[in-house]
């Protein structure tokens, strides 16, 4: 009776501490309470979420490389290449990028923030599971290698991106593109081996307001020019 009572007490306390403060309280309230309540905190600290999806790579390799007819999925293959290394400009390489980055685009793309008429009836095809796992799956591939093509214009881009410009106020794009390019998970897309006509095209799409999904994208391409936009994409190119 006593030990009921101590239990409803303890409940309705438990719904006004946070899950530190419970396990405070477990400890100096004795063995009698600890004992029944253990498992119902030990369950909350755990939460089992209903429906949360399970992310499945090889499920993504498939859907990736074969499409699914059934459902009206056009092979990711088809056009951005084998293990996502795609063979021109046209389609960017996606290997290696970090799987948020990847969910976030095709989300993006089938919301319409990032309008690209291609794309945007790709990703309307896929559920937010599909979009996982292909991430997954793409985020296991090897690194493309690039190189840059305009000698130039290499120093520009290289002091574009390691230092920014600091007349405009545009921040060095390695501060969170990461030195190497490779980005910083999850937030910061890798960039580097790209090809340098996709990276132009994106940071237009950011000035011109076509690409949506990035206010801090946006920012720094409206301090570009044309030029500068182009050097620090040809150099972005060759990073690894
Ligand atoms: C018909 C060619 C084509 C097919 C098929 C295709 N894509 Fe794309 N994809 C593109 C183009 C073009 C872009 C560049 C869009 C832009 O400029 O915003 C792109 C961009 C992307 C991006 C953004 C990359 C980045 O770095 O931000 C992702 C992710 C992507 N595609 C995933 C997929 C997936 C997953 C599939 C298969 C379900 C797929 N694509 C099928 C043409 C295609
Ligand atoms: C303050 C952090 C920050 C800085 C500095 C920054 N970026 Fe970004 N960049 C981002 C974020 C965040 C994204 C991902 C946007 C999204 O979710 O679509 C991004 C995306 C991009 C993309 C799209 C990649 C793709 O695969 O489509 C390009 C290109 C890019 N940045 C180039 C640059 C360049 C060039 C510079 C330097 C002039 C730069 N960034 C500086 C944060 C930054």
């Amino acid at each position: 009776m006593r030990q009921t009572s101590q239990i409803s007490k303890f409940t309705s306390l438990r719904a006004g501490f946070a899950a530190l403060s419970i396990f405070a309280l477990i400890g100096v309230s004795g063995l009698a309470i600890a004992n029944d309540a253990a498992p119902a905190a030990a369950a909350e600290a755990k939460p089992v979420v209903p429906g949360k999806p399970k992310v499945d790579p090889a499920a993504g390799e498939a859907l990736y490389s074969n499409g699914d007819a059934s459902r009206g999925v056009t092979a990711c293959l088809t056009c951005h290449g084998p293990k996502g290394q795609s063979a021109t400009a046209t389609w960017p390489k996606l290997s290696a990028q970090h799987a948020a980055y990847t969910t976030k685009q095709l989300k993006n793309f089938k919301d319409g923030s990032r309008a690209n008429p291609v794309m945007m009836g790709m990703a309307a095809t896929l559920n937010e599971q599909d979009m996982q796992n292909i991430a997954a799956f793409l985020v296991k591939q090897p690194v493309s290698q690039g190189v840059a093509q305009n000698k130039n214009t290499i120093e520009l881009g290289q002091s574009i991106y390691r230092g920014g410009i600091a007349a405009k106020g545009v921040p060095a794009c390695a501060a969170c593109h990461s030195p190497n390019g490779a980005g910083i998970p999850a937030q910061y897309p890798r960039l580097g081996g790209q090809w340098a006509d996709y990276t132009n095209a994106q940071l237009l799409a950011f000035r011109d307001g076509v690409r949506k999904n990035s206010s801090q994208m946006t920012a720094i391409a409206t301090k570009l020019s044309d030029q500068e936009m182009k050097a620090v994409s040809d150099y972005i190119a060759g990073l690894h």
